[in-house]
């Protein structure tokens, strides 16, 4: 049996993250520790609140007395560090909360997890893992070969940097004091309670409300797409049998360009409008409900400053090692994450309120 404290768990990975982890594993123990940011959010726990072995303790990560305490009373064996300010351009237009939670966030719980740990006279077992990005490894070329766990890393947002610099500390608490840790640098993910600031999601409630979708530049930026359920899945790989002080990428091996995307959700918001009745007087605004082309709302808008052309990971490394494969495939993963946009209105509902609108239109106007 063992006991985790999941950093970050009210985010949209960390909340997967906990539901997979009860299900898999109902004899451990799992506290979530979340700032509830913005992105954080209850919500997406919800269905957790009544498992006895599920504990949620809000507070943030640079707070160490709490921290510390945490370790101690709830005899952690595990941290699983998610938390972390994750949106590209929010990091652009106020880089401050990425270096105080990406960096100073991940030095204190290092600090924590050392002093916990380490302090004794004998340490045990125990296991740091961090979560973090492909994004450290910087931009990539038309034809470039994908990043491997030994691509020299090369950050070039404020979001990137922050990661790049906590995956760095988390490596040098390995090296110089011994904690046993492991990092997994995945590629973009998507599906159930992504926040709808991110690409595919705000894609969909803009569809479904009739609003613009703004796609940035001219849409050939390129990504490699993982369903949430296949990354969580590798870190519970990793954290099992993974090699303390390694790191691992995780990829779906699903590289699209945005405007292939976008145009492959607006072809499925079609369909789907088209087989259900139901959904044209649930979503009076969305073109699909009158029979139009939601690509109708397609917009190209200014581009990202900085903005990364390409990302691909080569994840041959836990395929090979940890036997680690997503189970599934961009367009079934699409459908689901679609499907659960439609059964879960509330839950987006309640994130959309008039504020977060206006915040986000503000954000095209100021490029
Ligand atoms: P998210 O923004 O949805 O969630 C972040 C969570 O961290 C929120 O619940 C927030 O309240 C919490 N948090 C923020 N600051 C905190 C603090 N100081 N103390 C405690 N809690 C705090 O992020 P996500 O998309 O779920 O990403 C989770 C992790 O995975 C991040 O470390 C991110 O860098 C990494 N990652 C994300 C992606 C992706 O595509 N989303 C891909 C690869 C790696
Ligand atoms: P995003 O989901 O923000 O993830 P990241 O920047 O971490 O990769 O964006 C994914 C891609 O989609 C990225 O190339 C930027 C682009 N994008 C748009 O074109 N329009 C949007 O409204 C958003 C949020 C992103």
């Amino acid at each position: 049996m063992s006991s985790l404290l999941v950093t970050g768990g009210a985010g949209f990975i960390g909340a997967n993250f906990v539901h997979y982890w009860l299900r898999q594993h109902p004899d451990d123990r799992v506290v979530v520790l979340d700032a509830l940011t913005y992105a954080g959010n209850l919500a997406s726990l919800a269905s957790a609140s009544g498992n006895p072995a599920y504990r949620f303790v809000q507070g943030d990560i640079r707070d160490t007395t709490l921290v510390g305490s945490l370790l101690e009373k709830e005899a952690i064996d595990t941290i699983v560090h998610f938390a972390a300010e994750s949106h590209v351009d929010r990091s652009i237009s106020s880089p401050d909360a990425f270096i105080q939670t990406n960096m100073v966030g991940t030095y204190s719980l290092l600090e924590a997890a050392r002093s916990h740990w380490l302090g004794g006279t004998a340490a045990g077992e125990h296991r740091f893992h961090h979560v973090s990005t492909d994004e450290v490894y910087g931009a990539l070329g038309v034809e470039d070969p994908a990043f491997t766990e030994h691509t020299a890393y090369a950050p070039n947002s404020p979001y990137s940097a922050s990661k790049a610099g906590s995956d760095h500390l988390v490596r040098a608490y390995h090296h110089t004091y011994g904690l046993q840790v492991t990092t997994s640098n995945c590629s973009n993910n998507y599906g159930p309670y992504q926040f709808p600031e991110k690409l595919i999601p705000l894609m969909i409630v803009n569809a479904l409300d009739g609003k613009p979708m703004p796609v940035y530049g001219d849409g050939s930026n390129i990504r490699d797409w993982l369903y949430v359920e296949d990354h969580v899945r590798g870190i519970d790989m990793v954290i099992k049998q993974g090699a303390v002080g390694e790191t691992y990428n995780i990829g779906g091996n699903e590289e699209h360009a945005n405007l292939d995307i976008v145009s492959r959700l607006c072809a499925s918001i079609d369909e789907i409008f088209a087989a259900d009745d139901g959904l044209a007087g649930r979503f009076p605004h969305a073109p699909a409900a009158s029979g139009t082309a939601t690509s109708s709302l397609i917009t190209l808008v200014k581009d990202r400053p900085g903005h990364d052309w390409r990302y691909a990971v080569d994840a041959s490394r836990i395929q090979a090692e940890l036997g680690f494969s997503p189970a599934h495939d961009f367009n079934s993963g699409l459908r689901n994450t679609v499907a659960w946009m439609l059964a879960n209105e509330d839950w987006w509902r309640a994130i959309l309120d008039d504020s977060y609108r206006s915040w986000i239109e503000d954000q095209y106007e100021k490029r």
